[in-house]
């Protein structure tokens, strides 16, 4: 073998930001990519597919190994780096789906479309759950802040500006399962149908105020105590929220499937929040909306 081949690619990780679970169904949602997320560095070493951590230590995960295989033949080691919570709602699959496809055009010299990464990506996604609404790949790959809607003719992306304000976000300590959650939402329709509609309106609200802390911050709890409603919170994530609120955010959420993962806080003065809540012996950390990325 000739000098080994090698490749790298990075991709944020995300935050719904609102209209979680009302997505699947046609109604918007508004998400942002965050300043975490996930590199991939691909290595020729001529032996089984391996799938490694930053420090070289195998990772074992049979679904990780099988998303990561379903791109990456035999002969090559995936170290996979990351700074998302995984499974926390935070776009960890999508964030890794992303980053490998673009490791892997780097490998073999080629670049990819905006499409081509969308496509691929979404492939690799679907090893994690069963029927995503594209979101999470969606603006895994650009960054920014969007508004998605899933159509029938496709995924309908419109760039919205980059706020002022910063999410402090707080770890329920559990994963949710995505998959058995959308599936459980899908189990309560119709009847719950008049609560994802209301869930669409309050996306629409939240865009026509998205520089407004205050007004965003109220529709926020709404989103949450819909989510409550629909059957996705936990009492932990509840608590979590109304402490959030009390210690100074301006609203709170859940944020992605449910069921554990992480509550987003609303504010301007994250520090002065994240104090308040290390005082209670609660610990976050801040996330801010990442800019749109230059190139696919
Ligand atoms: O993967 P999560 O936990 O961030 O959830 C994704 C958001 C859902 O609306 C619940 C599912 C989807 O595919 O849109």
């Amino acid at each position: 073998m000739g000098s080994p081949l090698s490749g790298r690619g990075s991709a944020g990780g995300k935050l719904i930001l609102c209209g979680e679970h009302a997505v699947v169904y046609g109604h918007p949602a508004i998400a942002l990519g965050i300043d975490r997320g996930t590199r991939v560095t691909l290595r020729q070493t001529g032996e089984p597919l391996s799938v490694v951590d930053a420090d070289g230590q195998a990772l074992d995960d049979p679904r990780l190994h099988e998303a990561v295989a379903s791109l990456i033949p035999d002969g090559w080691e995936a170290r996979i780096a990351s700074d998302l919570l995984i499974g926390r709602g935070m776009g960890s699959s999508a964030a890794l789906a992303v980053a490998l496809v673009r490791a892997e055009a780097d490998a073999r010299g080629l670049s990819l479309t905006a499409e081509g990464v969308h496509e691929r990506a979404f492939v690799v996604e679907r090893k994690f759950h069963g029927n995503p609404s594209g979101i999470d790949h969606a603006v895994s790959a650009r960054g920014g802040v969007v508004r998605y809607r899933r159509t029938l003719a496709g995924p309908e992306i419109t760039p919205l500006p980059i706020p002022s304000w910063s999410l402090v976000v707080l770890d329920s300590g559990n994963e949710g399962n995505t998959a058995q959650l959308v599936a459980g939402v899908g189990s309560r329709r119709p009847g719950i149908d008049p609560l994802l509609d209301r869930i669409g309106v309050i996306v629409n609200e939240a865009e026509k105020h998205l520089d407004d802390v205050g007004a965003l911050g109220k529709l926020m709890l709404e989103n949450h105590a819909l989510l409550i409603a629909i059957g996705v919170s936990t009492p932990r994530l509840d608590d979590l929220v109304a402490t959030a609120v009390e210690c100074g955010a301006a609203g709170a959420k859940l944020a992605g499937a449910g069921g554990g993962g992480v509550v987003i806080a609303l504010t301007t003065e994250p520090d002065d929040v994240l104090a308040r809540l290390r005082a209670k012996g609660l610990h976050g950390f801040v996330c801010r909306p990442a800019p749109p990325r230059a190139q696919a």
